[in-house]
């Protein structure tokens, strides 16, 4: 798996990069091509890898995984706003609004988000069928029901009378993250016009494991490992799996649901084995 991730991760930024080697010279795309600086890119490879299974080329999934990691640095971009989670430490470098201005780090994340739209329509698959579902199948995940909906969850959380009970802070995790993973491991599927449930399975149960071992590793973890300030979540009084269940039983919860996400890939076989190693790496990795 990880000669697969390095991989994915040279052609994803080199992706990136020529996607925005024309945009005018400025603060503004200094600030967007800051932001894609890094990251585990493991969105990108979940797009890559399951494309794969369907016998879709690097070349048709690749403009996807751009857009994929696209739409998370923004994400990540706006979620470190003062405003939200009020960070100055992502992916080991000051975050966008401490290296520019917050004005600059909230338009780098709004171009960023139409920079991945934009990639999106570049894949060379065959039908405006296909290409028109994976655009609405992005639209609904990464926003008001999606991505974006989990975000305004988590922060309303913060300041709820009541803590969230197990069945919300699934609800609110399954949005603000787990959307934008299920849409990448079920890109190739939606590409090649093939039934999306095995990977839907899949990418839901992996997506709160991952979520689930970003909070661990909030309490657990160090700063130089993950880029990132720690014990944050306790302090902003987040609601998570931490909060609810303890360290252990969050844990337990984590490794259950990386055993679900590995029943789920049962169909595809061997050919599953990257898909696999992932699953069990979102619980195992320290950063
Ligand atoms: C961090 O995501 C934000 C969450 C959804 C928890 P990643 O841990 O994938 O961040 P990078 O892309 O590797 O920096
Ligand atoms: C961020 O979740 C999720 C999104 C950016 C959508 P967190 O707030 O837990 O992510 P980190 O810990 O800052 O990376
Ligand atoms: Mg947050
Ligand atoms: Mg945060
Ligand atoms: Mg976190």
């Amino acid at each position: 798996m990880q000669h697969r991730l390095d991989d994915v991760k040279a052609q994803v930024q080199a992706a990136l990069d020529e996607a925005m080697a024309n945009l005018p010279a400025g603060e503004l795309t200094d600030a967007m091509r800051y932001a894609c600086i890094g990251g585990k890119r493991l969105r990108a490879f979940l797009v890559m890898e399951s494309a794969r299974l369907f016998g879709l080329s690097d070349r048709e999934s690749l403009p996807v995984a751009a857009a994929v990691e696209a739409l998370h640095a923004y994400s990540l971009v706006h979620d470190d706003l003062p405003s939200m989670d009020n960070d100055d430490l992502r992916r080991g470098l000051p975050t966008c609004h401490i290296q520019w201005s917050e004005a600059t780090a909230i338009l780098a994340g709004d171009a960023l988000q139409s920079l991945a739209f934009g990639l999106l329509t570049e894949t060379q698959i065959s039908g405006p069928e296909a290409r028109l579902s994976l655009i609405r199948a992005f639209a609904e995940a990464v926003g008001a029901r999606g991505m974006v909906w989990g975000q305004a969850l988590d922060i309303a959380a913060e300041t709820a009378i009541q803590p969230l009970d197990l069945v919300a802070i699934k609800r609110l995790q399954s949005a603000k993250t787990g959307a934008l993973i299920v849409f990448s491991a079920t890109a190739g599927a939606i590409m090649a016009g093939e039934d999306t449930a095995a990977l839907t399975e899949y990418a839901r149960n992996i997506g709160l494991a991952f979520q689930i071992q970003d909070d661990i590793l909030d309490v657990t973890g160090s700063e130089a490992q993950t880029g990132k300030r720690l014990n944050k979540d306790g302090t902003a009084n987040k609601a998570t799996f931490v909060s609810l269940l303890g360290l252990e039983g969050a844990q337990d919860k984590a490794r259950k649901l990386v055993r679900s996400a590995e029943a789920a890939l049962e169909p595809f076989g061997d050919e599953a084995g990257n898909l696999r190693d992932l699953a069990r790496f979102i619980i195992e990795r320290d950063a």
